[in-house]
């Protein structure tokens, strides 16, 4: 990336839409433009095991995002092996919009929450409407992943809800559709076997898509003015291309030090460290991001990489799960407490000012009070910058169902999750402090919610900036005044870090506006950056909130 004066212009005339945050694109759509049958939505007494378990193989198998648009958007097709002809049973007519209206539902984490808006995006240019009143909508399309059994149970409710939509649907109306999104991306499966989780028998074993394939999908991407691409897979770092046959040389793939994987090692192939190069060399203007990594797979290539290469944000996510040597051992994670805060160590020495966030699981099977304490101490110790926090929910399958027992009583779960988030966000407002005072790139998305009069985008780390519509100078053409706009990047000045609180609202604001502050901040805006809360009743909420001023 070039470096940045004040502001660099880039592609204005692009539409908003396409400069968000895009995970990697290309979802996968279940019946998205079929009628739910009635084998696809039973009664909730016939719902039972078959049919249930029917569910994520038909996610599998169902058409593909690009099957319900490529006839009406030729340009975003899918330069994947796997993409396809669009199927048989859609019509021109049911692949372009023509003004219907769409209603989208969002289920699980922010990846969720991205590709909603990433789905939205190619809807609209295929000539949909969207509608927040359900109603009204021609199309309901639930953006989902089933990795937790409580997100699946929901989905399954919500069918049978949006069912009686459609039977109760007068005639005169178009044909009410509904479907499922779930997410495409650069690999899929996993071969870890972590004991608590469904992934490798959903997802099956690991498998990624040819490089080549990726790499002319960015270009495309770079050439439409897309600012911002993450790289999407269940173990994205974990990615190995095998169908160059001239790769697959006999070197023994390298690990993160101290940490050991689940299955035979594997040999040659292109690893992530080839494919992160690659994809950063496409654009040296767009950043590139991925997720969700395992810590296994951070050998020095990688961080080495992340380091020197200005276009690849400083943004590592770590899962955890537990901060408990003895429980990382039962959930089979390959590491222990030590190997994974020496692997921190490394990562901050590596990368300086780099900003870590990570997953955790409270109440796994056996998990004692003390084991619980070292998690909390984990979480005083690393600092993390953004977190994703779970209670444990037992999964069919898994080997913690057949070997391990389910132990810790719901409440208990419960209560260690509230002093998980509570202990998180205290650190994480001490770790996210320290870019107060600092200027930082920030990628300009859009008019700030709270006020037409600010402008929000996002830093390196991800994190929301808040900041005022003002004339700036053009970096590139010096004194030209010139406003924001989307996929420009702008250098803000970080004045003020505001934390949410569990309720909603954000920390008092210190005084009240434009009165004794010397920045010229007219509103708060909102990050995206959310704590996961499963089985609790503190609501998802922001974690920090920055409010910049250029
Ligand atoms: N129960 C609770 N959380 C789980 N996760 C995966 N499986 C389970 C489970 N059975 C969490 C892990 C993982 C994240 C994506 O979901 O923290 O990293
Ligand atoms: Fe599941 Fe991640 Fe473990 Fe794979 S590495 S089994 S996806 S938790």
């Amino acid at each position: 990336m070039r470096h940045v004066q004040c502001i660099l212009r880039v592609q204005r005339s692009l539409r908003w839409e396409w400069m968000t945050s895009v995970s990697w694109l290309l979802l996968k759509t279940c019946r998205a433009h079929s009628t739910l049958p009635s084998t696809a939505c039973p009664s909730p007494g016939q719902q039972e095991d078959g049919v249930r378990k029917d569910f994520s193989s038909r996610l599998a198998s169902g058409p593909t995002f690009q099957h319900f648009l490529s006839a009406s958007a030729p340009q975003e097709k899918s330069c994947s092996p796997e993409a396809e002809d669009p199927p048989p049973y859609l019509t021109v007519d049911e692949l372009l919009g023509r003004q219907r209206k769409v209603y989208l539902e969002t289920y699980g984490c922010q990846m969720n929450v991205n590709d909603t808006e990433i789905a939205w995006s190619i809807l609209q240019k295929s000539g949909y409407l969207r509608t927040s009143n359900l109603q009204e909508a021609d199309v309901i399309l639930l953006v989902t992943c089933s990795i937790r059994e409580k997100a699946e149970q929901t989905i399954w409710n919500r069918l049978h809800q949006l069912k009686t939509l459609k039977t109760k649907r007068p005639r005169s109306r178009v044909p009410l559709r509904i479907g499922i999104l779930g997410i495409r991306s650069i690999m899929r499966g996993c071969d870890n076997m972590c004991s608590y989780c469904i992934v490798p028998f959903t997802r099956g074993r690991e498998r990624s898509r040819p490089v080549a394939s990726i790499l002319e999908e960015v270009r495309k991407l770079s050439d439409q003015g897309l600012k911002e691409v993450t790289l999407l897979g269940q173990n994205v770092n974990s990615f190995r291309d095998s169908s160059e046959i001239q790769f697959n040389n006999a070197v023994s793939t390298n690990l993160s030090r101290g940490f050991t994987a689940n299955y035979k090692a594997k040999q040659g192939g292109l690893r992530f460290s080839h494919l992160l190069d690659q994809v950063s060399r496409v654009d040296p203007e767009m950043r590139i991001r991925f997720t969700s990594p395992h810590p296994k797979d951070f050998p020095d290539e990688v961080l080495q990489l992340i380091h020197e290469r200005d276009n690849i944000c400083k943004q590592i996510h770590l899962p955890a799960q537990s901060g408990s040597s003895r429980v990382l051992d039962a959930m089979r994670r390959g590491y222990s407490r030590e190997a994974y805060v020496q692997l921190v160590h490394h990562i901050r020495e590596s990368i300086p000012g780099v900003s870590l966030s990570s997953d955790f699981i409270t109440g796994f099977c056996g998990e004692t009070e003390e084991d619980h304490l070292q998690t909390v101490s984990l979480l005083r110790e690393v600092q993390y910058n953004m977190g994703f926090l779970f209670a444990y929910s037992m999964r069919q399958k898994t080997r913690a169902y057949h070997r391990l027992k389910d132990d810790v009583p719901e409440e208990v779960k419960l209560r260690r999750l509230e002093e998980l988030i509570t202990v998180f966000r205290e650190e994480a407002s001490k770790a996210n402090k320290i870019c107060v005072g600092c200027t930082q790139l920030v990628l300009v998305e859009g008019p700030s919610k709270r006020s037409a009069t600010d402008l929000c985008g996002r830093n390196d780390g991800n994190l929301k900036v808040i900041f005022p519509d003002a004339e700036l100078e053009d970096a590139a053409n010096p004194g030209l005044k010139v406003r924001a706009q989307p996929g420009d990047y702008v250098l803000v000045k970080i004045l003020l870090l505001l934390s949410l609180l569990t309720d909603g609202s954000h920390s008092p604001w210190p005084a009240s506006e434009g009165s004794s502050f010397p920045w010229q901040v007219t509103s708060v805006g909102w990050p995206g950056n959310f704590i996961a809360v499963e089985n609790s009743s503190v609501p998802m909420g922001t974690i920090s909130l920055l409010v910049l001023s250029i």
